[in-house]
């Protein structure tokens, strides 16, 4: 069998083997991992090969699917056709789908070749929860893989150009914001001496917007209350300065040790973690709250079918108790600062809502800035197509 052939076989097996999860398991990047681990004679490249292949079926499983039962080789053949090219995919896509025409950029245009229907590649319920996310634009860039962002933590921009200049890395600045770099080429940037030394960290562009929306002053006493590994914490930090302090919390520990590592390696060093969050007070407290993560589809593509409106009300549910939960922390005049990386009404402004109608000490603010996207009285969704990010909601609220 000839090499292509092999490949094939191989990405039929492992897409088989898949196929009973694809619609169940909400850890099936962890699956797909030691599926992939467990294959010893695969190198990297091969690795890299059959990750990009399925997760392009998981991307495009409406489409996908009905082949994969009738005509195997079809299915195969378009799944090469609908990923990503680069050094690990080109010769398979190559010899794959030699005769057919390049696979356009948009995703109208894949459709049509394809006689497809894209809406089907959202779940049903998007329609009621975010209409939005329908609009042609959005749809494609949801359907596409998400870009490599990173935030700079230096003024000097030079020391991370020089590197990536040096190793090929191609690299361009947000014109939005300009510690933001998009890394264009194949990269290894966490593998980099400046990422090892702290001046930059991977953070979707997005992602960095959340914070600029509000106004932040240096000096000030916040708290992450849902910390993580400190994705945001570590930007809130650095907008707060020296001066400032920043206590961190999370229900997951581990998180917490990741993310005083992180700090420790950009030099950040005012950083706390307090015995007892709920017992102090702050002038503002910001709630990332876990959520659907429907922003995020585009790097997690299989949340688009696990996720239920059952998962959605119990989210929203959870969202409204964290915010009640830090209320009374926050000083008078200070910021609850909501947010998720969900592109869902119900936990996004209909959590807000709710929280505004029990909460009369707390009104909203507009956002400082809003980066042209438009704000609703209750929020501000930061939708992937503008700025090709993933996708995140934001609302401020100032008590009185
Ligand atoms: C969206 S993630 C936070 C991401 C992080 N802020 C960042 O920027 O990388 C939500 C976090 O909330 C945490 N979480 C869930 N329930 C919580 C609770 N009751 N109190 C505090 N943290 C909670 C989760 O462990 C998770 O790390």
């Amino acid at each position: 069998m000839s090499v292509t052939g092999n490949q094939r076989q191989i990405y039929l097996r492992l897409v088989a083997s898949l196929r009973p999860h694809f619609r169940t398991d909400v850890n099936l990047p962890e699956r797909i991992q030691k599926l992939l681990a467990r294959e010893k004679r695969f190198g990297s490249r091969d690795r890299r090969l059959y990750r990009e292949l399925i997760y392009t079926t998981v991307r495009y499983l409406p489409w996908v699917e009905p082949l994969l039962d009738q005509d195997s080789e079809r299915a195969a053949a378009t799944v090469a056709w609908l990923s990503v090219r680069n050094k690990a995919t080109a010769s398979y896509r190559t010899e794959l789908t030699s005769g057919w025409p390049d696979c356009p950029e948009k995703l109208s245009n894949k459709a049509a070749h394809l006689e497809q229907d894209p809406k089907v590649l959202l779940p049903n319920w998007i329609s009621a929860e975010c209409p939005e996310a329908l609009a042609t634009k959005e749809l494609d860039v949801l359907n596409r893989r998400a870009p490599l962002w990173l935030r700079l933590q230096t003024p000097d921009l030079d020391i991370v150009t020089d590197e990536f200049d040096e190793n090929g890395w191609s690299w361009k600045i947000s014109p939005i914001k300009p510690d933001a770099i998009e890394v264009t080429s194949e990269s290894n940037v966490t593998d980099s001496k400046s990422y090892r030394h702290g001046v930059f960290e991977v953070q979707d562009l997005g992602s960095q917007l959340i914070l600029e929306t509000n106004q932040i002053e240096a000096g000030g006493h916040w708290l992450d209350a849902c910390a993580g590994a400190g994705g945001k914490s570590l930007q809130l930090s650095r907008m707060l300065g020296t001066e400032g302090k920043l206590a961190v919390h999370d229900i997951r520990e581990s998180a917490i040790d990741e993310l005083l590592e992180r700090a420790e390696r950009a030099g950040l060093e005012n950083i706390v973690i307090p015995a007892n969050p709920t017992q102090d007070h702050y002038d503002g407290v910001l709630i990332d709250a876990p959520c659907s993560g429907s922003g995020t589809w585009r790097r997690s593509p299989h949340l688009k079918w696990v996720t239920t409106t059952e998962d959605i009300a119990e989210f929203a549910r959870v969202q409204l108790s964290l915010l009640e939960e830090y209320a009374d922390c926050v000083n008078p005049g200070g910021q609850m600062v909501y947010a998720t990386c969900s592109l869902n009404h119900r936990e996004n402004q209909g959590v807000v809502a709710s929280f505004l109608d029990r909460r009369k000490d707390y009104a909203m603010t507009p956002p400082f800035r809003d980066f042209g996207y438009t704000p609703s009285p209750l929020g501000l969704n930061i939708l992937p197509a503008r700025y090709d990010t993933d996708g995140f909601f934001v609302a401020t609220m100032r008590r009185r």
